[in-house]
């Protein structure tokens, strides 16, 4: 695999400090985009090639390019946090890079170095710097690399040229609501992936696979809809895009992954912070009915939600087809806060980051 450098070319006019001040008092999420993203081409023969930094900006595309019919299309989001001392340091890179390279295995397209994958983010956020809001509010910088085919033709096939980019996106909660419980539905008849198929990948069309049964939880009056596997349509799998967590006491559970699931960033270091905190934490099978009848005796204290973006959310509502029950009486569960205090802590810099998670740029 080669490496390619990034050439800089940073925009003439990017916005001013006073628009970019006045975005950063509100991003809301993935509603604003810095001044810069950062491109690297890849042609079959000869490699990844031309890395830049440029102004942020509209493709253009033919419409025959091949991502716009088949969809051979991954991505990956991780934050940059502001630090007590002004600096800046995103939060387990390397692990993202590795997910973008299982993703482009399992489409078929070119992996990405991991070294190039870092240094194309630590270019963007070098050169927006200013776009990371100040430290110790909800607020980070979401940085979104992204890999399309770029091929011209209707032929059904790896394409022979694809683009990599990184753009990102000063953000706020995910949820209007922020630490509010949210409200899921339970979908047992609709699924999101199946065995064999790409749901341990992260892709757009797992995330298009999810939306009518996210308009359905709609519907419903709920924010998220939570998933069940394809084949007994009983067993937790996760939500459009988080992953699950159930508290029982002091012990955590959080659904094994089958290869349906995404290995969630989030979900993979709240069991270690969690086994640091003193808790039990496990991954293992939960169905829908053992979530209901532990719920209604009381056994599962609380459920939470985790990804990204959406931080540690708490679960509240949860509603299936003729029954509806509260999580925590319908308020954040204190285990859930304190997961959630305690990753935010060595995110944001003002705890030890004693497993080197955090990359100080
Ligand atoms: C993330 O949490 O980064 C996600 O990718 C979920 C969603 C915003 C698509």
């Amino acid at each position: 695999m080669t490496t390619p450098t990034i050439e800089l070319k940073p925009s003439a006019s990017p916005l001013s400090g006073a628009e970019r001040e006045a975005i950063l008092a509100s991003p809301g999420f993935g509603r604003h985009f810095t001044d810069h993203m950062v491109t690297i081409k890849w042609t079959e023969g000869r490699g990844w090639h031309d890395g830049q930094l440029v102004p942020y900006g509209p493709l253009s595309i033919d419409p025959a390019n091949m991502t716009l019919h088949y969809a051979q299309e991954i991505f990956e989001g991780l934050k940059a946090y502001r630090r007590p001392d002004g600096s800046v340091a995103t939060f387990r890179p390397e692990k993202n890079a590795l997910r973008f390279q299982h993703s482009a295995r399992r489409l078929a397209m070119p992996e990405l170095p991991v070294e190039t994958f870092i240094e194309a983010i630590d270019t963007l956020v070098r050169q927006d710097r200013d776009w990371v809001p100040a430290h110790g509010g909800e607020e980070s910088l979401y940085l979104r690399p992204f890999m399309i085919a770029t091929e011209i033709g209707l032929g059904v096939k790896p394409a022979n040229e694809y683009l990599f980019l990184v753009i990102a996106s000063p953000a706020g909660a995910y949820f209007p609501g922020g630490v509010q419980p949210v409200s899921i539905w339970l979908s047992e008849d609709r699924v999101r992936a199946v065995p064999g198929g790409m749901g341990d990948a992260k892709t757009g069309g797992n995330y298009a696979a999810s939306l009518l049964a996210q308009a359905e939880a709609a519907g419903h009056g709920c924010a998220q809809v939570c998933y069940v596997d394809a084949v007994e349509h009983k067993w937790i799998e996760e939500l459009g895009g988080m992953n699950l967590y159930f508290v029982y006491g002091d012990r955590i559970v959080t659904p094994s992954l089958t290869g349906s699931i995404l290995e969630g960033v989030t979900r993979d270091s709240l069991l270690t912070v969690a086994r640091d905190l003193g808790y039990t934490a496990e991954e293992g099978r939960i169905s829908v009915d053992q979530w209901q009848r532990d719920a209604e005796n009381g056994t599962l204290t609380e459920v939470f939600a985790c990804g990204t973006a959406a931080v540690i959310t708490p679960v509240g509502t949860v509603k299936r087809a003729d029954v509806e029950w509260q999580q925590s009486g319908g308020e954040p569960g204190e285990v859930t806060l304190r997961l959630r205090e305690a990753l935010l802590d060595i995110q944001r810099g003002t705890a030890e980051d004693k497993h080197a998670w955090m990359h100080v740029l």
